[in-house]
């Protein structure tokens, strides 16, 4: 029975230092993976803040002024939402960009223009359009971006689309 435990004891050594060696590679492994990771991490695509406004902003501030017109509120408050959803990815993807802290500017004139569709008054929404695309601006000049003019459509450009 010693002799069995003594054999034991002088086993030990040897079994721990396999598990390092394991636990070794499992390291390498696992730093691998990070590695590949952050290597996709670096060449992932990320539209930058003109993208979004090109891509998301801007016509769905078009559609969003043309459901209003037609009074076609479902489609109004859909589109508001797409706008929001530009804004949104500003915030989320541009952090520590200027442009992300000076995105809370447009929210009162998004409100105010979700309580008029809400209300589904037509009137109001002119007005609230008015105010949602004179912001669009101050943002543009306080970022100097102030070359870049956002006005009130007057031609749909959207025209496969019914509203
Ligand atoms: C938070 C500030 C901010 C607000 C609010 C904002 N923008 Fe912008 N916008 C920018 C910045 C910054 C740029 C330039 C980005 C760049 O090119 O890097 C830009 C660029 C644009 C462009 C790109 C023009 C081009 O020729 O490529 C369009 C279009 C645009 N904005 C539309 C709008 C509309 C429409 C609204 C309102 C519904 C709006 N923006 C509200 C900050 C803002």
């Amino acid at each position: 029975m010693k002799r069995l435990i003594f054999l034991l004891l002088l086993a030990l050594p040897f079994s721990i230092m396999v598990g390092c060696q394991q636990s070794g590679s499992e390291t390498a492994d696992l730093k691998a993976r990070i590695d590949s990771l952050q290597n996709r991490l670096n060449s992932s695509y990320t539209p930058g803040t003109g993208a979004l406004m090109n891509t998301i902003v801007q016509p769905h501030h078009i559609k969003l002024w043309f459901a209003g017109q037609n009074k076609n509120w479902a489609l109004a408050e859909y589109e508001r939402q797409e706008v929001m959803g530009g804004f949104e990815k500003v915030q989320k993807y541009h952090k520590n960009k200027p442009e992300a802290t000076a995105v809370a500017m447009i929210f009162p004139a998004m409100d105010a223009i979700e309580k008029s569709i809400q209300a589904k008054d037509e009137k109001a929404f002119k007005n609230n359009f008015v105010l949602l695309t004179n912001t669009c601006n101050t943002c543009h000049q306080a970022l100097k971006f102030g070359f870049n003019v956002i006005k009130v459509p007057t031609k749909n450009s959207f025209d496969d689309q019914s509203f």
